[in-house]
């Protein structure tokens, strides 16, 4: 069956300058419809797309059958329940809400209209050598997983940047720092991979250690799982050249991603095998796999087709958004855990983090708007 899905934008900011291109080159897909609360950047969109200032106007009378919703996060969630109440396909961008008591009312709307289609742009989980992490790790090529520990520092940024719009790096507009901005990838690749969530998160964080915001900008936490692994999680954006780096040890080895390089130190027997032999320092011998060398590769437009393949086809969705919640749990119980200094048990209390969220929001700078 041939079809073109007829799409429409809302937010045409810095990232939707990709995706444009992106709806360019994909297939079965026009843009036919764009949204911007600033009329001037309305002339972003291809010459016969309609234009909106108003989001709602754009649902009820842009023609579209989905949406890519591309603007700040806190509208995240109410603009993806109005275009699911209208039936339209949303794909939204990370993160998938600010918090994750949003989240859940978004996936109950979401459960409720199962005829329209939900996606989250985390295009990294299409990167090769991601894909091939989790390939492993969930055919038991590692073992039982006792470690895991991401050194995520590749994520700079210039004060210049967070001047860049009022919304950012504010507690009002964005809804925190480098944990819903910069890290929902990482995070939802964590739970992604390893196929697990922690149970308990305990962590330390700074606000405005590196710049002049009021949100956290460098964050480092220990990660404690039901089976009794063990995971470390440190992320900065004040930190160059920048590090990103995660290991995850099991019972047949280490499976290592150091800047897209991944490598597999197998070990020829299991972990408990070598703890129970009876020399004092038994010789280990590993295979040792250079398994891939790959990129940076933010395939933003891979994603985007999939979605509408999905839509069309009905092909498995590579990030459904309802899965938004699992990385932002993380995120959240994180956030709560390294300015509080407090340790944060999972599943997270959704009210606990929401008087948390109310109380940092009371002392926002940003008067950015913030509908939810
Ligand atoms: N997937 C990724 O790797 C990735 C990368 C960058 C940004 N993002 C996400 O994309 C989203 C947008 O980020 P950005 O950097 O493009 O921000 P931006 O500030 O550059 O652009 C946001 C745009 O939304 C518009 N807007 C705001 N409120 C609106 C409303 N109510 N109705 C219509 N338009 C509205 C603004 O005028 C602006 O043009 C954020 O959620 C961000 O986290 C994702």
């Amino acid at each position: 069956m041939s079809k073109t899905l007829r799409f429409g934008i809302v937010g045409l900011g810095a990232i939707a300058q990709i995706h444009l291109k992106s709806f360019a080159a994909c297939r079965n897909v026009e843009l036919v419809a764009g949204c911007d609360i600033d009329a001037s950047r309305l002339d972003r969109l291809p010459a016969n797309a309609k234009r909106f200032t108003d989001y709602s106007e754009m649902i009820r009378r842009g023609g579209i059958e989905a949406v890519l919703i591309a603007v700040p996060h806190y509208d995240h969630v109410p603009m993806s329940i109005e275009a699911m109440k209208a039936g339209i396909h949303v794909l939204c961008e990370k993160p998938i809400a600010v918090s994750i008591s949003a989240a859940h009312q978004v996936n109950e709307v979401a459960a409720a209209h199962r005829q329209v289609k939900f996606g989250i742009m985390f295009q990294r989980r299409l990167n090769p050598v991601f894909a091939k992490m989790r390939q492993l790790v969930r055919d038991g090529e590692l073992g039982a997983i006792s470690r895991v520990s991401w050194v995520s520092t590749d994520w700079f940024r210039t004060t210049h940047y967070y001047k860049s719009g009022g919304w950012r790096a504010t507690w009002n507009g964005e809804g925190g720092g480098l944990l819903i901005n910069q890290c929902p990838h990482d995070l939802d690749l964590l739970q992604w991979i390893t196929g697990m969530m922690p149970s308990r998160i305990t962590a330390v964080g700074f606000i405005g250690k590196t710049h002049p915001i009021e949100v956290e900008d460098e964050v480092s936490a220990i990660l404690e799982y039901p089976n009794g692994a063990i995971g470390h999680f440190h992320a900065t954006t004040g930190e160059t050249p920048g590090t990103n780096r995660l290991e995850i040890v099991g019972e047949r080895g280490r499976l290592v991603m150091d800047a897209y390089q991944l490598h597999f130190s197998r070990t020829t027997k299991n972990a408990s095998q070598l703890r129970d032999a009876t020399e004092l320092f038994p010789a280990i011998e590993t295979w040792e796999i250079d398994l891939l060398a790959g990129q940076a590769l933010d395939d933003r437009q891979g994603l985007m087709q999939n979605f509408i393949d999905h839509v069309i086809e009905d092909v498995p969705l590579v990030a459904p958004g309802i899965e938004g919640v699992h990385g932002l749990e993380i995120g959240n119980a994180m956030a709560l855990a390294a300015l509080t200094r407090q340790p944060m048990d999972l599943p997270l209390d959704a009210q606990t983090y929401d008087r948390f969220l109310i109380k940092m929001r009371q002392n926002s700078t940003s008067n950015a708007m913030a509908s939810a």
